[in-house]
């Protein structure tokens, strides 16, 4: 195998009248893997990684449960295409085929790890982990002029810089999926794509990193000579949350709220009319890059709460009003109304499913993203949605709303466990965030 070796500018600089001596680095191969390695001097960089979904992604209960599923019930065809993308150096390295072995892998090629993002130096298609790394051992990043350091060469790549759209692609790629089946089940990257966000020319570009990875003002490494810059959150807070003890999971919680809190704003509008009574209802998805779930789309359980009550605070019509316990799904037959964001899937015969190796199609519904492009008119539609509830029995004095999302449903949870693939437990951890932008009250004027 041959190595390339990085000579820094200076260094080629000072020495030209002989060879220059090849500058060799302390970390090679699969000690770029280990993020052990990177803690003396990217302390902040490791902690934050480790508390983050990326970290989690072979652990997840609710992964291994699904994969090991999927791997019997389809006697192994699933193959590498679940653990390609969660434990993508375990597959690259030859430590699994199916993640049916996920205890044999060597715990630093857990997850989506520190040296598989920063050797990123090409994407070649825009779904399904179509990722190429580099074998230079230079690891890329975000500066154009990184402090030279003993322990590995550095270098800016516009896939590993958020100010560059190429970032979102590299993103992107394991942010997108098409089954097996060629089923496009997840689209976050799609519908990132399809987002004013996307466009410079709209003026409002935002990258993946723009929104997941706060800015702060730090030192990049604790090392002699380096300047004070921008430096970038790699907790990288969505929706999921550890559902297993695991580094900084509060601090996750916190943030997966924080991101929540600011998404959806709903707005009420009441009407008494000799046609009847109800509530017309309006929602923006105002901070989300992509729809409102996103990803696994087909697995979240997100809805509109809407409860009215009289004058003496008792509850009297409501719709999505869904018990911490409850399953969302048991409301859909019984309350008609219900408003929920998400994907329905269907298997070949047209009947619900939700294992990914079971789907055929896909009816999506999620809150767009703010503004999208449409193909068909060529022109940018907003993303307002609208719903007209109907109201019957008295006239409430006052009607609350709220947008609520659980990262897993209830009912996926619980097919895993009856099926002998999740241990209890972890339905129990499943949270459920209420997203504090979407409260909403209308209360009667009283001169009415
Ligand atoms: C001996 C200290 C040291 C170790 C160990 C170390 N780094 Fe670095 N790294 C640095 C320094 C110094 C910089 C430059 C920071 C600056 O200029 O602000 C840097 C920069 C980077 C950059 C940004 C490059 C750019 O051009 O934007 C990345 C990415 C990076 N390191 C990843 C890693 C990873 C991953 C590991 C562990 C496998 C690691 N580093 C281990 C010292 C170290
Ligand atoms: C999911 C991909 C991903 C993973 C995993 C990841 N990084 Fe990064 N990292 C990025 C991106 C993207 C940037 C560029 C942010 C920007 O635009 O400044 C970055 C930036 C950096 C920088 C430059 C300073 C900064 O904060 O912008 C360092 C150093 C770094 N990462 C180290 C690490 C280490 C160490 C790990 C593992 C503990 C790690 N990264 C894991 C994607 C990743
Ligand atoms: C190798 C594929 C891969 C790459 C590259 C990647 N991700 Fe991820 N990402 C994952 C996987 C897998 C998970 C989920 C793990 C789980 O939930 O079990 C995840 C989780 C996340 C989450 C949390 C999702 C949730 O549901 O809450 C966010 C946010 C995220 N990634 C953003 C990014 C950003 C931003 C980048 C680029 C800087 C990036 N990812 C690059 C594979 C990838
Ligand atoms: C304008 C800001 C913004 C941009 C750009 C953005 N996101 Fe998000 N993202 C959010 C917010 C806010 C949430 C939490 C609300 C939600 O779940 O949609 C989120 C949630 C997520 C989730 C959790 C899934 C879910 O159900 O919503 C994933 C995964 C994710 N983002 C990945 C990405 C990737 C990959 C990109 C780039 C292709 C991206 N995001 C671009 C703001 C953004
Ligand atoms: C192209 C990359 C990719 C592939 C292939 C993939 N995943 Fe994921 N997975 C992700 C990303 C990215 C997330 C993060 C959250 C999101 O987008 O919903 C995720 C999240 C998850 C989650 C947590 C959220 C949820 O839905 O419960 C589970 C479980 C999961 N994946 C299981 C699987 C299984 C099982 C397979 C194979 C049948 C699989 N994934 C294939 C990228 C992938």
């Amino acid at each position: 195998m041959t190595r390339t070796l990085i000579l820094p500018m200076l260094m080629v600089a000072a020495c030209t009248d002989k060879d220059p001596e090849p500058v060799v680095y302390e970390l090679t191969g699969d000690e770029l893997h280990d993020p052990e390695n990177c803690i003396e001097c990217h302390p902040a960089h490791v902690e934050e990684w480790s508390g983050s979904m990326h970290a989690y992604a072979t652990e997840d209960p609710v992964f291994q449960a699904m994969n090991a599923r999927g791997q019997r019930e389809t006697n192994g065809e699933l193959g590498d295409f679940c653990v390609n993308c969660h434990a993508p150096m375990a597959v690259r390295e030859g430590y699994t085929q199916d993640g049916t072995n996920l205890d044999e892998i060597p715990s630093h090629l857990r997850g989506v790890g520190c040296g598989f993002c920063h050797l990123v130096d090409g994407v070649d298609d825009d779904h399904n982990a179509e990722l190429s790394l580099a074998t230079d051992e230079v690891m890329r990043g975000p500066y154009t002029d990184p402090t030279e350091n003993t322990a590995h060469a550095s270098a800016w790549s516009p896939l590993q810089d958020r100010t560059q759209l190429e970032s979102a692609d590299a993103c992107g790629t394991c942010h997108d999926i098409i089954t097996p089946a060629g089923v496009h089940l997840e689209r976050t990257y799609l519908e990132w794509r399809d987002s004013q966000y996307s466009v410079p020319e709209a003026g409002l570009q935002q990258t993946c990193g723009n929104c997941h990875m706060d800015g702060r003002d730090d030192v990049a490494a604790e090392y002699d000579g380096v300047p004070l810059r921008r430096v970038h959150g790699h907790a990288m807070p969505g929706v999921d949350v550890a559902l297993t003890p695991w580094p900084q999971a509060d601090e996750q919680l916190a943030a997966v709220q924080s991101a929540l809190d600011s998404t959806v704003l709903v707005q009420l509008e009441v009407y008494d009319a000799g046609v009847g009574m109800g509530v017309i209802v309006f929602l923006d998805n105002v901070s989300a890059g992509h729809g409102f779930p996103s990803g696994a789309a087909h697995d979240r359980r997100a809805w509109l709460e809407l409860v009215g009550y009289d004058e003496a605070g008792e509850v009297i019509w409501s719709s999505g009003l869904v018990g911490e316990d409850e399953k969302l799904r048991d409301y859909v037959a019984e309350d008609p109304q219900l408003w929920w964001f998400g994907d329905r899937t269907y298997d070949s015969a047209g009947e619900e499913a939700h294992m990914f190796w079971e789907v055929a199609s896909v009816e999506s519904q999620p809150l767009p993203a703010p503004s999208r492009y449409d193909p068909g008119t060529e022109g940018w539609v907003d993303s307002h949605q609208s719903r007209t509830f109907t109201m019957t029995g008295a006239f409430p004095a006052r009607i609350s709303a709220r947008i609520r999302i659980r990262p897993v449903g209830l009912d996926v949870l619980e097919d895993l466990v009856e099926s002998g693939d999740l241990d209890p437990s972890v339905v129990e951890s499943m949270p459920t965030f209420t997203l504090a932008a979407s409260e909403t009250e209308w209360v009667a004027d009283s001169d009415e």
